[in-house]
């Protein structure tokens, strides 16, 4: 995957379309009949034939010129994620800074799941500089309230969470970095789209147990991330 250029990595995962629907590309608003509106840097000349492309799986069509630009606003992983219905092609990692992740069982019941022990999971990120990858690249991130320890039921799901929370953090999908709506500090670093339980035996943030939907949730939000069963059992 190294060393694949942007147009590269779009073409893979397109199709050809020989004569575009009178539709708009809804990556620039513009017709996908005509060119691209897109005029942002690292796009160079197409010829005709290959100006608008399908995503393989999901069908949804743009300007192969507003699918490289959007590529390369993104971190350059390799994936990509279909804007209209985000269907994942490659796989998907984020901007996680360097940390360290660690769990454990401790010997006490969640409300909500009296029947189980616990999983303690604590994460652990130091400040440090922005990266290529990051808002505001070579300036540096602060990391506010770490270690964070964060709660799940040791039951046969949670366990299966957990799995795949491991590996959501290889590909650096729990946190990134940007602005904390809790606090609006900026170049911090925040929870990603994955929600954790932060709260042990009460319930005061919102972040707290019982939640008797919580771990669908999580499974849910970790699919959006591209990360199902099928990863758990390989790594
Ligand atoms: N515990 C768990 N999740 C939280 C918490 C919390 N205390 N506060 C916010 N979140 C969730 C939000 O619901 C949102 O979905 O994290 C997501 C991002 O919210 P931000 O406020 O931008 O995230 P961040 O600044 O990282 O979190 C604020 O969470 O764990 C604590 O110590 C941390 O006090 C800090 C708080
Ligand atoms: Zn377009």
């Amino acid at each position: 995957r190294k060393g694949r250029t942007p147009e590269e990595v779009v073409k893979k995962y397109l199709q050809k379309v020989k004569s575009p629907p009178e539709e708009d590309c809804t990556i620039c608003m513009e017709p996908l009949g005509g060119p691209s509106g897109y005029k942002g840097p690292g796009v160079g000349p197409v010829s005709r034939a290959e100006s608008v492309g399908r995503l393989a799986q999901c069908g949804h069509q743009y300007h192969f010129q507003c699918l490289v630009a959007m590529y390369n606003n993104g971190n350059k992983d390799g994936s990509l994620q279909c804007p209209t219905c985000k269907t994942i092609y490659g796989v998907k990692t984020g901007n996680q800074p360097a940390g360290k992740m660690e769990y454990h069982v401790i010997p006490h019941s969640l409300p909500g799941h009296p029947d189980c022990k616990t999983i303690r999971i604590i994460y652990n990120i130091p400040p440090g500089i922005q990266g290529p990858e990051h808002p505001n690249p070579g300036k540096p991130f602060t990391a506010r309230g770490f270690p964070r320890h964060c709660y799940l039921p040791d039951s046969e799901k949670g366990r299966k969470v957990l799995r795949l929370l491991l590996v959501a953090w290889d590909r650096r999908l729990i946190f990134s970095v940007g602005t904390s709506s809790t606090t609006g500090e900026s170049d911090t670093v925040i929870w990603n789209e994955v929600h954790h339980k932060t709260e042990f035996g009460s319930n005061l943030t919102g972040h707290g147990f019982p939640d008797p939907g919580h771990l669908d949730n999580v499974l849910e939000e970790l699919r959006a991330q591209g990360i199902t069963e099928d990863d758990g059992l390989m790594e």
